[in-house]
């Protein structure tokens, strides 16, 4: 098509967004970095917020500020005068007049580069960002990334400028968080859409040659007594020998790697991992020069009828549901705050968590593998999603991939979820099947699920997706958007299942100190009988594999509008936002769990 004469780019060229549709950052360039060194680049980045996409359509990452003839010209940035920005954290929550932001910001900042050693490569690993990311180094385009919780790996060793004196490299990120009809999630959601550059970002130094990924666990039905392990290298000597050692179980042994890949499968009787005596053992992998060191839980997650077993011992799931949500930090939570999460579910007597309804911080399976806690983690294939869309298949699948991809190592993850409350149609059935089979191909050593509705009409669990799960979540909220409690006990009774099913979600809204009766709607009492009542019916049903009420703490949420007992928030948790104040429900969980069996 010829540009009129008048065309001026930055104002008249819709199709500024075509040249960045390149270079997609996927699950394929994803690396192990588990006890890597990441020298990180968080701190005081330069910020502004872009409602226009401005930086895009002007090309501000070329910080060309002269025209062809080498005269100065006027530039609408500059980024030595911008707001600066803490990097990680969330936009929203930067100052009062951000906290409604949706849309494009920008982030960039210098930093130097040493070569260290001849060769080296170096990955930028961006921990995630919400939801939309464009990378570029020394104003070249680098990649996009999608997905608003999963992290980013890229070789960026070519974009580098090596340190020449003192000259240093720029690097600027432009995020958006804007909600898309085509994005997973889209949307509606419930939960605060914090957007921005949120998690760690740094380099890791690899050499030429790396172990890229790697799987180690029990293997699956061999009583406990063989490993699996599985290495992937990148890099030019595709073929060698590769080391793998466990001291502490005397294991030293070689494995060939062809072709990239090596795998072996090793006799070994581990001290076996769970939540009351999670052991880790150190795991050593050398190849070429490099070393990759990683703390692996050795234990078995599997399913016989409707239980759940750990370690070949039946066991119930006693658990509580969160959101990655922090009052101060929106979806950056500190390591204190996890670790706070997980204290209050131990509190509560639970082993189990259900990480809702995205991938949480790599950092929380990491803790939950020490201190010990089982998770159900999730991507956000969330209510409506635009099933016939491939472009959005695709999306949710390379956010899948990142999530195993990521804690495949981890023994406190054992099931993955494959979406939440998806109203059933053929589409949607054709959508997340393909995804539940995409999980199992990529990890048979865990449990694929998924939080279903069920058939309101004829009160019964029953979902086509069942099919392809090996755990059926519900989500129920009898006793609270539909009061008529009775009905519980009966959609049990109406429904069998030949596999463990786990109530997902349950609950009821109250403000901490909102008393009244038990009949009294937003009480603390209301929501205290609805446990009551719930943990009632659960203790009845033998079929029942696990429980995970929702919601630990409440969270922030704007589409909970009631001026008194919302104010933009969901209040159905057990603990009020700063978690410094336990609800009467608590204790009914909590007592309920001392005894579940
Ligand atoms: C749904 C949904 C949650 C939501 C909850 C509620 O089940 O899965 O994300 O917050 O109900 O209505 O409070």
């Amino acid at each position: 098509m010829n540009k009129p004469k008048n065309f001026v780019d930055m104002i008249h060229n819709e199709a500024y967004l075509e040249p960045f549709r390149e270079n997609l950052i996927t699950s394929e360039s994803l690396i192990n970095d588990f006890g890597r060194t990441i020298e990180l680049l968080n701190g005081q980045w330069s910020f502004t917020i872009d409602p226009y996409d401005t930086c895009l359509r002007g090309k501000w990452w070329q910080e060309e500020n002269r025209d062809k003839q080498g005269a100065f010209v006027p530039v609408d940035y500059n980024f030595k005068d911008w707001e600066l920005t803490t990097v990680p954290s969330c936009i929203n929550l930067q100052k009062p007049e951000y906290f409604w932001y949706e849309g494009p910001a920008v982030y960039t900042r210098e930093f130097p580069y040493y070569e260290e050693e001849g060769n080296e490569r170096v990955y930028l690993k961006v921990g995630a960002v919400n939801y939309e990311a464009l990378i570029f180094i020394n104003r070249q385009f680098v990649g996009r990334h999608l997905g608003g919780s999963t992290p980013m790996f890229v070789d960026v060793t070519d974009f580098l400028n090596k340190d020449i004196g003192n000259e240093t490299n720029r690097i600027l990120l432009v995020t958006n968080n804007d909600r898309k009809p085509t994005q997973v999630p889209m949307q509606n959601t419930d939960w605060f859409n914090y957007g921005g550059l949120y998690r760690d970002i740094g380099l890791i130094r690899l050499p030429k040659t790396f172990i890229a990924d790697t799987f180690v666990g029990l293997k699956k039905g061999s009583g406990f007594k063989k490993i699996d392990v599985k290495v992937s290298v990148e890099g030019p000597e595709q073929s060698g020998t590769a080391s793998f050692e466990i001291e502490e179980l005397g294991i030293f042994q070689s494995l060939e790697i062809t072709e990239g890949e090596g795998s072996m499968v090793l006799d070994a009787e581990p001290e076996l991992w769970d939540v009351d005596s999670p052991k880790l053992y150190d795991v050593v992998i050398r190849y070429a020069t490099d070393t990759l060191t990683e703390k692996i839980g050795f234990r078995e997650i599997a399913t016989r009828g409707t239980e759940i077993l750990l370690n070949g011992k039946s066991i119930k799931l006693k658990g509580i549901s969160a959101h990655e949500e922090s009052v101060i930090g929106g979806k950056t939570m500190t390591e204190a705050e996890i670790r706070e999460n997980f204290a209050l579910a131990k509190e509560m007597n639970a082993n189990y968590m259900r990480l809702a309804h995205y991938p949480h911080t790599e950092k929380a399976a990491r803790i939950a593998d020490e201190i010990g806690m089982l998770l159900w983690e999730e991507i956000p294939v969330y209510w409506s999603i635009a099933f016939t869309n491939p472009d959005t298949y695709s999306d949710a699948e390379n956010q899948l991939c990142e999530m195993i991809k990521r804690d495949i190592n981890r023994a406190s993850v054992i099931m993955w979820s494959v979406g939440n409350e998806n109203a059933d149609s053929d589409e949607r059935l054709s959508f997340m099947s393909k995804l539940a089979i995409k999980a199992k191909d990529m990890d048979s050593s865990r449990l694929i699920s998924a939080a279903c509705l069920w058939n309101k009409s004829e009160l019964k669990i029953e979902d086509r997706l069942t099919e392809y799960l090996d755990v059926m979540g519900i989500n129920e909220y009898f006793g609270w958007y539909d009061p008529h409690f009775e009905k519980l006990i009966k959609l049990f009774e109406n429904s069998k299942s030949d596999k463990p099913v786990v109530i997902t979600e349950c609950g009821a809204d109250a403000p901490y100190g909102e008393h009244g009766t038990k009949d009294e709607l937003w009480t603390e009492e209301y929501q205290e009988n609805v446990y009551i009542q719930q943990v009632e019916t659960v203790r009845k049903i033998d079929y029942m594999a696990g429980f995970s009420p929702w919601i630990l703490y409440d969270f922030r949420c704007p589409r909970r509008t009631n001026r008194y007992q919302q104010s933009f928030y969901n209040r159905k948790g057990l603990l009020n936002p700063e978690k410094t104040e336990k609800k009467l429900a608590f204790r009914i969980l909590q007592d309920f769990y001392a005894e579940w069996k």
